[in-house]
């Protein structure tokens, strides 16, 4: 069975999670593939020029521990905006979506550019604010030094970066599901997402 989850949306609103939990709900795969614009921004940022550190991407590199730091996720959405970087990461992509057995990917451009053919697409949103709280959260348990608004103002440029380029920008594709997690639980977003999932499967057994 080919069957796609392509879970969008902007940062810290919540995809993460809600795809790691439909992947264990379901038994599929899972990529994260901000992981892989992160793990080619971190190479960036050690002196390599973007285009070759997408191209010589290595399992590796996604193993890393240090690619969660606000530095790389900037890095991350800087090499993200340059075509071919983008060009040399998709062919990984795509085969991952498409693969025997099912798959969950989330990212920017998944519903829209990676596997528009998704049997299920979700775009996950939540405010601003609602999502700085939470970054914030998650980077000083880690403890980095850094405040609510610098955080804030991070999330905002990271966006309209993502948003505003020309190439795959960050936005819902036509048909997916708007999943608003503002005022919602986790369990509560997990419970949505799996239900939008269990709809589309049984629709095609029938
Ligand atoms: O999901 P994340 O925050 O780990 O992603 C880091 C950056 O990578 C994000 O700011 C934009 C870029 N990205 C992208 O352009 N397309 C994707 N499918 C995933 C991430």
């Amino acid at each position: 069975m080919i069957f796609t989850v392509a879970i969008d949306g902007p940062a810290a609103a919540g995809k993460g999670t809600i795809s790691k939990a439909v992947a264990t709900h379901f038994g599929f795969p899972h990529l994260d593939t901000g992981l892989l614009y992160r793990a080619t921004g971190r190479r960036v940022l050690a002196g390599e020029e973007p285009v070759a550190a997408a191209q010589g991407l290595r399992p590796e590199d996604l193993d890393r521990d240090d690619l969660r730091t606000a530095e790389v996720a900037q890095a991350a959405s800087r090499v993200a905006a340059v075509p071919e970087v983008r060009a040399a990461l998709i062919a990984f992509q795509r085969a991952f979506a498409r693969r025997e057995g099912g798959a969950v990917l989330d990212g920017r451009d998944i519903g829209t550019v990676i596997c528009p053919d998704a049997e299920v697409k979700l775009y996950v949103t939540a405010s601003d604010e609602v999502r700085a709280a939470r970054r914030y959260l998650e980077l000083s348990a880690k403890g980095a030094a850094t405040s609510p608004a610098e955080v804030l103002d991070d999330l905002r440029a990271r966006d309209a970066r993502d948003a505003g380029r020309d190439t795959a920008p960050m936005k819902p594709a036509p048909d997916a599901l708007l999943l608003d997690t503002t005022n919602l639980s986790i369990e509560a977003a997990v419970e949505e997402a799996v239900r939008a999932v269990k709809q589309k499967l049984e629709q095609g057994r029938r």
